[in-house]
Formats: C-alpha cells, sequence, structure tokens
C-alpha cells in the first residue's frame, strides 16, 4: 500500500477556527505534511472532485457546501496512509465516529464532517494532483 494520502478540511471546520487543532492531531498522529494550502473550491471545481458521487442523493449538497468558503487542501505522508488516515478521521457519519477522532470532535453533519480523506491509494494520487503541481511538493 501506498505512502501518500489527500486531505481538506472542510468549510464548517475552517469557519469554526479548528485548522490548527485539526492539523496540530495530523501531525500528532504521525503524518508529514508534503503539500498544503488555504484555497477555495468553485461550483466547477467541487463537482468535478466529488463526480465520482454524481447521482447519489447527498451530491449537490455537498458541491455547494464544498464551495461556501475556504478549505485547506494537503497531501499527508506516512506508512499506510490511506487507511491510517480513515481510522484517524473516523467514520464519515459523526454519530458513528469513533472517540478521539477528528469527525467525533469537530464534524456537524455527515456532509459537514470537518475533513476528507482520501478512500484509495488510486484515489489518494488522483486527488493529490487536482489540487498540487509536482512543484509544489516535497
Ligand atoms: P468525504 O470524505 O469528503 O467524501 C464524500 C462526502 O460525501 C463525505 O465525506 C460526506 O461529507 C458526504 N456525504 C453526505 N452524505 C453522505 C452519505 N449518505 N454517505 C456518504 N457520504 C456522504
Amino acid at each position: 500500500t501506498g505512502n501518500l494520502t489527500f486531505t481538506m478540511i472542510k468549510p464548517t471546520a475552517v469557519k469554526n477556527n479548528h485548522i490548527g487543532d485539526i492539523l496540530k492531531m495530523i501531525n500528532e498522529a504521525g503524518f508529514k505534511i508534503v503539500a498544503m494550502k488555504y484555497t477555495r473550491l468553485s461550483p466547477e471545481r467541487a463537482a468535478a472532485f466529488y463526480a465520482v458521487h454524481k447521482g447519489k442523493p447527498f451530491y449537490e449538497n455537498l458541491v455547494s457546501f464544498m464551495c461556501s468558503g475556504p478549505i485547506v487542501a494537503a497531501i499527508l505522508e506516512k506508512e499506510n496512509a490511506v487507511e491510517d488516515y480513515r481510522s484517524f478521521i473516523g467514520a464519515t457519519n459523526p454519530e458513528k465516529a469513533e472517540e478521539g477522532t477528528v469527525r467525533k470532535r469537530y464534524a456537524t453533519s455527515m456532509t459537514e464532517n470537518a475533513v476528507h480523506g482520501s478512500d484509495s491509494d488510486e484515489n489518494a494520487a488522483i486527488e493529490a494532483n487536482f489540487f498540487f503541481s509536482k512543484l509544489e511538493r516535497y
């Protein structure tokens, strides 16, 4: 399995001033930041990023939420990154998220679930390339 994953801190978590806490948790969990930016998604870019979910009942809402404010996008490095990051952030549904996870602490709903984490090595590479050029990475 690969050593990279991709994450976003979503608009509500940014608005609620949780960037610092979440980055601290990420570092303490042993993930190294390879690239990072504070940015925004246009409706077109958000629709493209989440294209795999097109047609699902939550898609439109997710896309509009993800362009409702600034986000932090980052590439993270760690052994077994994708799987470890998913257990670190917790279940998609914050009601099911385990104690001590990012989503347990900061998610306010299924859509506004504080952070995104790639679900496979393949998607991690696609998502990292969506936001970052080679020159923006260490
Ligand atoms: P994320 O990891 O960014 O990937 C897809 C997102 O869709 C997910 O987090 C949730 O924020 C959002 N979403 C909203 N409703 C659902 C749902 N019922 N099942 C899965 N994902 C959902």
